[in-house]
This record gives structure tokens, C-alpha cells and sequence, in this order.
């Protein structure tokens, strides 16, 4: 059975009964302590902990899901995947035991012609928490089981969370007896044997702080008994497809034929390849997903899981042997298999492709790059005659060229040499430590959210803003660090919750608004605005006078101004957005986005560089649109509904069950957006592009001013022009002429000077051979040049003298200048003065030292420089007793 089919299968089972079927959520995961969404149940986290109320009471999803903690362990053991996808039912306090056994039971015990999976029923076993006698009750009566197939383990089995504080709860587990062949009877913590695939967990409790599978407090009861489901899609799968491990199936397996085909190597040949080829597979699967969801390669968080990814799918097909770019061999092939169940990644390939080429370039050159440090490093060892590349060195390729480990250790090995790989893990540990000293201290400056929860309880509060700009309203509550206060006094910052407000809470790339909220002889000056959990907005505010408590009525106003200005700035970015679309296609999709009052930023997924026509041609067609004048209007649908219109989603947001779609001029820009707009798109001003750069492997930024300062802007342009027309007395139009005519004439004064300085010193050559000073028998020239003589002139005027002198008398030249405050010097000989074994190389250095410097070169010519010009005519000095030494010593 497709794995596409095992999923509409179970969607459809449970649809059936009464559960909704919501998507998946993105990967990004919306929990601050996770990258990614490691469980079905991640997006219903707050259903289970009552922070709301849940739409339904019956839910069922896929989710996608990414684990990274085993990446290492990828392809070696057959079950750890990184991209997985977990099949879930779920209950908000409606079922809770007996009938998640019973659905489970049935659904995986159904004839295949009835629509489940057709498990024979004689290999399946649970696993229950040992102290849940009602499960073991319920395995026995719904499914069965006899006494001998149910199985009590501990918590570390049997218990579930997501790793973090969160719901958690007691759980259960369907497994399958594989056989003998996969390990010894009854071994149930090995794993291979009995595999679980399918866990229910009761979800009944909260849970603290903790390491591990069991070292965490249980703090109390959720307040209602729920339930969550796990079945591994793709164990199932391997299970149906009759293969071996999660690498073979229909899904995955595809990659690893491709890849064999372009390395020439065979699959199920060599463990170490085997290994190669799953790692390849998997991590290409994973990245195709993440760069879909919207994450893209960096050094950070998820951008770096998504890096690792891609630069160990690389390596591996060059350790089979391959070195030509491979994703775009690769990622083809998962896409057409994971189109099945995601048909949105097809129209999106163009941008997840350019994401992921673009990375594989940059870590090809990071790879000569990093090879041209490593091949230095493997020179000084064997030079130093070592047999181990120090642990410092494996760590600077690791951490600034993006060397795996592995990559350092082999290529060290093709060069007969080891690595101190412990020194390298104790660096990496130290790093780690420093990263997570790091991220605590931030979040410890993050306030604690159960003061934003407690008052977020009293109900959502009201946005006010898109209709008006003044609202009255009362103090629901004041906090100071995040903790509940009676009151706040003048001169304090704290932060303030309104019942309703106007104030627009920064998001969606929107920052906050700023105003005033006042109250008879109370003001305060609003600094920002947050919503730190969803349905709260909260002012941080500066107490300018009066006392500021809960109960207080309040009148709150947004500075005028600023909100035009703020919505001249959000209208623009969707202008330009669309505007970029239109000029470059629609792979050219935002990644992100920034603006306030006056300027706007926009990221977005593209390769290169834009050249100046196209860059004009955007700027273009983004003022046209507002000479237009088009409507702007939000309004409020189904998410379906949203993308059926072809809404433009931001990645990785999760969104509500009703979205705000905003669209300028109709179908030509409609975004999926919170953020307040303009009415008409005549009212975004002028807008002028100032930058186009960029931020990362695959992604662009628009820099632009919008409305007023556009043509402050454009005035400050002015201005420079004026400045430079009067300077140059040219007028603007005849500027980039006269600079290019200006800088031409440097150049070709610049040369002549060259020539004339040349010229000047040469001339002295003639005369300067003419008459040398006689040394014990040696023809010497000591000549003090003009200041500012470089070395190439002073090397060429000691060679022309010494051509000028007779040959078969021993000749020696030394010739100085000081240039920029810096001696250098130039000593030449001819043969008959090497044959009296005169070396230029020695004079040079006695020269170079009266000056504090180093000198050297060749017997015949060797050139020298210094500090000191204080001792340069002692330095001519030098050489000519030196010559009378070394000819009569
Ligand atoms: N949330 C449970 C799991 O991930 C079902 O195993």
C-alpha cells in the first residue's frame, strides 16, 4: 500500500467518525523551546492545557515532523529518520480510553478491502504503563489480547511529552512481532523485534522542568481528560510495503536509486555506503519539506538544522564517489513522490530548488575553501613530523568552513594522518556549553508568561485599530517584569493590558504604533506594543504622570501621524511585493518583511542579483500601481478559502481558522495579513527603492523610503547633485561625462608623472657610474635617492648603473630612499664582484638593520627596507665598510 494511501486511509477512518481533519501544521514549530514540530499534537497544545477552547471536540491530522536529536544516528540504525510524518486522532475532552483502543484496534485489524490496513492480528502486542490496570482491562476486552501479548513498562517507555513542559500523560503502545530474525523473544527494550507503531496517549497531566524521558515533576491534571495519537506513517509503511526499514519505502527509496545510478555504487552492497545512501535520502526528503515550509539554510536555529541537512546529503553522494552538484539530480525525485500527499510543493519548486542550489554552491566553495586550509595544516604536522591534525585545527574547519568531522577525518586519512578528535569534542563541548549559557540568559530575559496568562484569561483583548485611532477603555491589569502590580508610578516602565485598544501590536513585519493613553491627570507615553500570547495585547509604557491602575478608565490614542505613515510603509511592502512578482515571476516570493513609518524592507527568495533595468522596471510598476489608485480592502474568510483565492501565505505561520486576506486593485495583490493599510493605493505616496542586496544563500532584500520620506529622500539626492554640479561647474546633465573626462585626464596625468619620476631618477644613473668611489679594489656606489623613490624605481636605477660600469672591475650598488616615512634600499653587484664572493643578500641586511628592518634576495640583487629613516645614510655607510671587511678579511 502507497504511504499516500495509508494517510488518506486514516484521515477518511477517522472523518468517518466525527473528527474534524485539520492540515498540518508548518515545521517551524509555533513552542519558543523547539525548532520544529516533533509530534501531531504540537498545534493543539493549547486545547489540551484549556488556554482555548477547541473548535471541535474530535480532531485528526498528518503531521509533519522533524527530530533532529539523532541526526548522527541516521542511516546507521534503521529507524531514526529526520523528516517523518506522524498520523493522529484526537479528543478535546470528548472520548478517552476505551475508544482510542477500540478505533485503533480496529483500523489497524480491518481487511484491507475494507478500507484499514489488514494487520494479522496474532503478531500484534501492547504496551501499557505499568500501573495502568483500565488499559490492560480494555486490551483484553476490545481487542482480545491475551494476558501474555499485554506488556507493562515504565515511564521512560510508556509516558509521554514532548521533551518540554507541556501536557503529557500515561500512554500505550501497539507493537508488531517482526519475527526472530529481528531479535530475542520477549526483548522488548531492543526494539527491532517487537516495533511500536502506534501510540495513545491518555493526556492527562502537565508537566515541569526536567531532563529525559523521566526526570521531570509532574505538576498537576489538565482540566480535561484528552486523547493523542502517534502512528509513525512511515513504519507503517515499510510494514505494508513488506521492506525492511523506513529508507525502502515508496516514499524514500526513489533517492537512494537515483543516487546509485549517479554514483555507479550498489545499495545493499557495503554497510558503510548503505549508511551513504540513507543519510543521502532522508536529509533530502527533510530539506525539500523545511525549505517548503519556508525555512531556508543560515547559521542559526532552524536555517542551521536545514544547513547541516543539506551539506551531509552532499558530502555523503561525494563519499559515494559522486562530485558534481547533486541536488538538482536529487530533490526532482523526492519531490515527485512527495507531491502524492503535498501537491502544494510542486507549483513552489522553482523557489525550494533555487534555495537548495544555492546552498549546495556555497558549500562547494566553502569546501575549497576549508580544503586549502586543511591542505596547509596537513603540511605544517608532517613537517613538524606529526601523525594527528590537532583538534584545534578539525575545530576551525568545522565551525568557520562548515567541515563536518567525518569529512576532516577521512581527508586527514587520505593523507596518512589522524585527528585529535577529542580535543575537537571537547571544543565542540565548550561551544555548546557557551551556546546554551547563552540562550538561558536569554530567556531568562524573557518574562515569565503566567502574569500575560492570567490576565489573558479575563478574555481576548479587543483590537480597536483597523476602524479608529482614539478608543476609551479601562486598565485590565498593570505588570512590572512580568508580574502582576497594583500600581505604577511616574517615571516608571511597565507594562499595561487595556480591555480594547487601538494600539497595533507589532507583527506580520509592522512594528508597533505609538501614542498616548491618558486619563484625568494620568499620562502614558506608549513605548512598544506586544502580544506575548495569542489574544493579549500589552503596551509598554513610560508613566509620564499620575498613577496608573487596574480598573482605571482610559482614553488611548494612536499618534495620528505615525499610523499614516506605518500604513503607507505596510501598503507599500505589499505593492512592491506584488510588483516584484509581476516583473520576476512568482517564485520570487517574500520570506520576511519589515516596515515602519517612511521604510519598508523585503525579503524574498531569489538567486541573484537584480541588475539596474529590472530593479527600475519594479520601482515602476510599484508607482504605477499606486497612480492607480486602487482599492485596499481586508477581509475576513476560511483558510481554504484564503488560498483557493490564491492569498499569499507568509511560511511558517501558523494561521486561525477564519484568516484577513488584505488585496490592492483585486486579484493583482492579495497577502494573508493583520497589519493596517491605507484605503486607496494613491495614499502610499511616492515609494523609492534605495538597495537591493543580499542576505543569505538564496535570498534577496528591497530596501525602500515610502511617502514623505521618499522624497526626502529624493531631495537629499538632489541636493548632493547641486553640490557637485557647483563644485565641478557643470550642470547635472553633463555630470557623468565630466567625471568620467575628469577621472580619464587623472589617469593620464597620473602616468605622465610616473614617467617624469622615472625618468628623474634614471637620469642620475649615468652620472653616478661615471664616478664610484674606489673600496679596496671594488667600483662602489652609495646613493642617497630622493625621498619617495618606490622599490620597483630604486631596483631599476641600481640595475641601470650597474649596466653602465665596466664589467671586469668588481661593482657593488647601493641605492636608498625613504618613501612614506620608510627606508628601502637596493643593493647590486655584478659577476666580477661575486666571483670576489661578495653576496648582494649579506649587504642588503647590513643596510637594512641601520634602517630596523630585514633585507635579503639573491647573490646578484636583493632589496631591503626598514623603519627608521634616521639611519639611512648610515646605512650607505655600513655597506661600504662592509665591503672593505669582507674584501680584506
Ligand atoms: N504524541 C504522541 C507521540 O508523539 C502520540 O508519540
Amino acid at each position: 500500500m502507497e504511504t499516500s494511501e495509508i494517510r488518506r486511509r486514516f484521515l477518511q477512518y477517522f472523518e468517518d467518525r466525527g473528527h474534524t481533519v485539520v492540515p498540518s501544521a508548518p515545521l517551524p514549530s509555533p513552542d519558543p523551546n523547539l525548532l520544529f514540530n516533533v509530534a501531531g499534537m504540537a498545534q493543539f497544545v493549547p486545547y489540551f492545557v484549556g488556554q482555548q477552547t477547541p473548535p471541535y471536540s474530535r480532531a485528526t491530522s498528518v503531521q509533519k515532523c522533524v527530530r533532529t536529536l539523532d541526526i548522527e544516528e541516521v542511516g546507521k540504525t534503521t529507524r531514526h529518520g529526520t523528516f517523518f510524518q506522524m498520523n493522529g486522532n484526537f479528543s478535546f475532552g470528548d472520548y478517552f480510553k476505551d475508544k482510542a483502543i477500540e478505533y485503533a484496534w480496529d483500523l489497524v485489524t480491518k481487511p484491507q478491502s475494507e478500507g484499514g490496513y489488514g494487520f494479522d492480528e496474532s503478531v500484534l502486542y501492547a504496551s501499557v504503563y505499568y500501573e495502568d490496570d483500565e488499559a490492560i482491562e480494555l486490551w483484553k476486552r476490545i481487542a482480545g489480547l491475551p494476558d501474555d501479548r499485554i506488556v507493562r513498562l515504565g515511564m521512560k517507555d510508556n509516558f509521554w511529552s514532548m521533551g518540554v513542559p507541556g501536557p503529557c500523560g500515561p500512554c500505550s503502545e501497539i507493537l508488531i512481532d517482526r519475527g526472530p530474525e529481528f531479535g530475542a523473544d520477549r526483548d522488548w527494550e531492543a526494539g527491532d523485534r517487537y516495533l511500536e507503531f502506534w501510540n495513545l496517549v491518555f493526556m492527562q497531566n502537565i508537566r515541569g522542568e526536567g531532563g529525559g524521558k523521566e526526570g521531570y515533576p509532574i505538576l498537576g491534571e489538565l482540566p480535561k481528560k484528552n486523547i493523542d495519537t502517534g502512528l509513525g506513517l512511515e513504519r507503517v509503511a515499510y510494514l505494508l510495503q513488506g521492506v525492511d526499514n523506513m529508507y525502502e519505502i515508496d516514499e524514500i527509496y526513489p533517492v537512494i536509486e537515483r543516487a546509485s545510478e549517479l554514483s555507479g555504487r550498489k545499495y545493499g552492497v557495503d554497510h558503510v555506503d548503505d549508511v551513504r545512501f540513507r543519510v543521502v535520502a532522508d536529509h533530502v526528503r527533510s530539506a525539500l519539506m523545511l525549505i517548503g515550509d519556508g525555512v531556508t539554510p543560515g547559521n542559526e536555529q532552524g536555517g542551521y538544522v536545514l544547513r547541516r541537512l543539506l551539506r551531509r546529503a552532499i558530502r555523503s553522494m561525494r563519499l559515494l564517489g559522486y562530485e558534481d552538484p547533486s541536488l538538482v539530480e536529487l530533490l526532482p525525485v523526492s519531490l515527485e513522490q512527495m507531491k502524492k500527499s503535498y501537491p502544494e510543493l510542486e507549483p513552489d519548486f522553482g523557489r525550494i530548488g533555487q534555495v537548495a542550489y544555492a546552498e549546495e554552491d556555497a558549500f562547494r566553495r566553502t569546501l575549497t575553501a576549508g580544503t586549502s586550509i586543511f591542505d596547509v595544516a596537513v603540511r605544517d604536522t608532517k613537517a613538524a613530523d606529526g601523525v594527528e591534525l590537532a583538534g584545534a585545527k578539525a575545530f576551525q574547519l568545522h565551525d568557520t568552513y562548515g567541515f563536518p568531522i567525518d569529512l576532516t577525518v577521512e581527508m586527514a586519512a587520505e593523507q596518512g594522518l589522524q585527528v585529535d578528535t577529542a580535543g575537537f569534542k571537547s571544543l565542540m563541548t565548550e561551544q555548546r556549553e557557551r551556546a546554551k549559557a547563552d540562550a538561558r540568559a536569554k530567556k531568562a530575559g524573557h518574562a515569565d508568561t503566567s502574569g500575560y496568562r492570567e490576565l489573558r484569561e479575563k478574555g481576548v483583548t479587543e483590537f480597536t485599530g483597523y476602524q479608529e485611532l482614539a478608543t476609551d477603555s479601562q486598565v485590565r491589569g498593570v505588570l512590572r517584569q512580568g508580574a502582576i502590580a497594583t500600581a505604577a508610578e511616574p517615571g516608571e516602565t511597565v507594562e499595561v493590558v487595556l480591555e480594547k485598544t487601538p494600539f497595533y501590536a507589532e507583527s506580520g513585519g509592522q512594528i508597533a504604533d505609538e501614542g498616548l493613553i491618558v486619563a484625568d491627570g494620568v499620562k502614558l507615553q506608549v513605548l512598544d506594543v506586544q502580544r506575548p500570547v495569542k489574544g493579549l495585547i500589552v503596551h509598554r509604557v513610560k508613566v509620564v504622570e499620575g498613577v496608573v491602575q487596574p480598573g482605571l478608565d482610559v482614553h488611548a490614542e494612536v499618534d495620528h501621524e505615525w499610523r499614516v505613515e506605518a500604513c503607507q510603509a505596510h501598503s507599500g511592502t505589499h505593492v512592491v511585493h506584488a510588483a516584484l512578482r509581476q516583473v520576476l515571476g512568482p517564485n520570487a516570493l517574500q520570506s520576511g518583511s519589515y516596515n515602519k513609518p517612511g521604510y519598508l524592507r523585503l525579503d524574498f527568495a531569489w538567486s541573484s542579483s537584480l541588475d539596474q533595468t529590472t530593479r527600475s522596471e519594479i520601482e515602476e510598476v510599484a508607482n504605477l500601481a499606486v497612480r492607480k489608485d486602487l482599492p485596499v480592502s481586508a477581509q475576513y474568510m476560511t483558510l481554504p478559502e484564503a488560498r483557493e483565492w490564491g492569498a499569499l501565505a507568509l511560511f511558517g505561520e501558523t494561521y486561525d481558522e477564519s484568516v484577513r486576506v488584505v488585496e490592492i486593485g483585486g486579484p493583482w495583490s492579495r497577502e494573508l495579513c493583520g497589519g493596517t493599510h491605507v484605503k486607496r493605493s494613491s495614499q502610499v505616496g511616492a515609494l523609492t527603492l534605495t538597495s537591493e542586496s543580499s542576505v543569505g544563500a538564496g535570498v534577496r532584500r528591497l530596501e525602500a523610503f515610502v511617502g514623505m520620506e521618499a522624497l526626502r529622500y529624493l531631495g537629499r539626492e538632489r541636493a548632493l547633485v547641486r553640490l557637485l554640479s557647483e563644485n565641478l561647474k557643470a550642470r547635472p546633465e553633463e555630470l557623468p561625462a565630466k567625471v568620467a573626462d575628469l577621472a580619464e585626464r587623472l589617469r593620464t596625468a597620473e602616468k605622465e608623472l610616473e614617467r617624469l619620476r622615472a625618468g628623474q631618477v634614471l637620469a642620475a644613473a649615468a652620472e653616478l657610474a661615471a664616478s664610484p668611489k674606489d673600496v679596496f679594489g671594488v667600483s662602489y656606489v652609495g646613493h642617497r635617492a630622493p625621498d619617495g623613490v618606490n622599490g620597483g624605481d630604486l631596483r631599476k636605477l641600481a640595475l641601470d648603473i650597474r649596466g653602465r660600469m665596466v664589467a671586469d672591475k668588481p661593482a657593488v650598488i647601493t641605492v636608498l630612499s625613504v618613501n612614506d616615512g620608510k627606508p628601502a634600499v637596493v643593493v647590486a653587484l655584478n659577476d666580477t664582484a661575486r666571483e670576489w664572493r661578495l653576496k648582494a643578500g649579506d649587504l642588503v641586511r647590513v643596510a637594512a638593520e641601520k634602517v630596523g628592518g630585514r633585507g635579503g634576495g639573491k647573490d646578484d640583487v636583493a632589496q631591503g627596507g626598514g623603519t627608521d629613516p634616521a639611519g639611512a645614510d648610515e646605512a650607505l655607510a655600513a655597506v661600504e665598510h662592509s665591503i672593505g671587511q669582507l674584501v680584506t678579511g
